[in-house]
């Protein structure tokens, strides 16, 4: 029996009958039993409505779903986010200050845009000390393409004055070569956060297994449903943890829009409302990339100019 199945077991008003039908319906974790809708519970076990209440509740007390806390105690926390810079001050303005801690970050765009590129300048950068826009802290790098570089660390880390081999080693990479796999590394990495001082946890490329697992229409629902659970488990590390989450999505090309971009996250809704940051790179002239604010609860909308030089991503 699966971890997972026991958990799901251990709620009350879940026997062996309801955890499997649960299961089968692709609920197959208390987070996303957490998350579902009354309706969606009683059509996938054919229970009340009262019953499919108290499962959901209890789920969500078991997923330590946050209860409502007084807006002092909000305030206080939010005193303790940290920012990392990403080594342009226009890039940094764009993203409130640079790379938040206590939050998801995302940022989508086409093909050679610069995501990996920043996502290898935030493992650097998070390193230095606050003064210089870090925050002392090590990166969680998780590599779904095999697109780390351990060279370019090298470069970025000498750049800004930090010793490499230091840098490298305040890097802990993995790499995920199957949803199942990114999932688990996902749970894994809150216990190497809890022990070592990782202020930062890398996805890139956060949705492209589940483009590659999840095909065709019919399983869009389930790859969504997977998706909303890895990202719950995202922000509970961003927010218990007061570390900033960086991921990166690609786009894909929306062959049926004349108008604005052609181009549309990959995700989706999912990834759309569950980021609390998001940011669209596109590509310009040489080595020069333009970025904009889509949709953040916080920043205003504005685009600002990078570009990537040999020794990273400056102004
Ligand atoms: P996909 O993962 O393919 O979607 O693209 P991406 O957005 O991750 O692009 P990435 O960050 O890999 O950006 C690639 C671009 O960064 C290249 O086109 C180069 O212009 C630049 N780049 C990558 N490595 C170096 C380097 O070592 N030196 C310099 N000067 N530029 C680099
Ligand atoms: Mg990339």
């Amino acid at each position: 029996m699966s971890e997972e199945f026991r958990r799901l077991l251990s709620l009350p008003g879940v026997g062996e009958a309801t955890a499997e039908r649960l299961r089968e319906a692709g609920y197959e974790t208390v987070e996303s039993v957490a998350v579902a809708s009354v309706d969606e519970i009683c059509e996938a076990v054919e229970i009340g409505k009262m019953q499919a209440r108290r499962i959901i509740e209890a789920a969500r007390k078991a997923a330590e779903i946050e209860d409502f806390v007084t807006a002092d105690k909000v305030l206080e926390k939010r005193k303790n986010v940290g920012w990392i810079t990403t080594g342009s001050s226009q890039l940094d303005s764009l993203f409130g200050g640079g790379v938040q801690t206590q939050a998801v970050t995302e940022v989508f765009g086409e093909f050679g845009s610069g995501k990996t590129q920043l996502a290898h300048q935030l493992s650097v950068n998070v390193q230095l000390p606050e003064e210089e826009g870090g925050l002392n802290g090590k990166a969680i790098f998780v590599d779904t393409e095999n697109t780390f570089r351990p060279r370019r660390i090298i470069s970025m880390a000498k750049a800004r004055g930090l010793d490499p081999s230091e840098a490298l080693r305040n890097i802990f990479v993995a790499r995920a070569r199957t949803t199942d796999r990114q999932l688990l590394i996902a749970e894994k990495a809150q216990e190497v956060v809890e022990k070592e001082n990782v202020r930062l946890l890398v996805f890139d490329t956060l949705t492209s297994l589940f483009r590659a697992e999840f095909i065709g229409r019919e399983t869009l629902a389930a790859r969504q449903q997977k998706l909303a659970r890895h990202l719950l488990t995202l922000h509970r590390i961003a927010d218990l943890y007061n570390v900033a989450v960086f991921v990166t999505n690609q786009v894909q090309a929306r062959p049926d829009l004349f108008f604005g971009d052609a181009t549309r996250p990959i995700g989706g809704h999912v990834l759309g409302h569950s980021a609390t940051t998001r940011i669209y790179f596109r590509k310009s002239r040489g080595n020069k990339r333009i970025a904009r604010v889509v949709d953040s609860p916080e920043l205003p909308e504005g685009e600002s100019v990078f570009v990537i030089t040999e020794e990273g991503i400056r102004d």
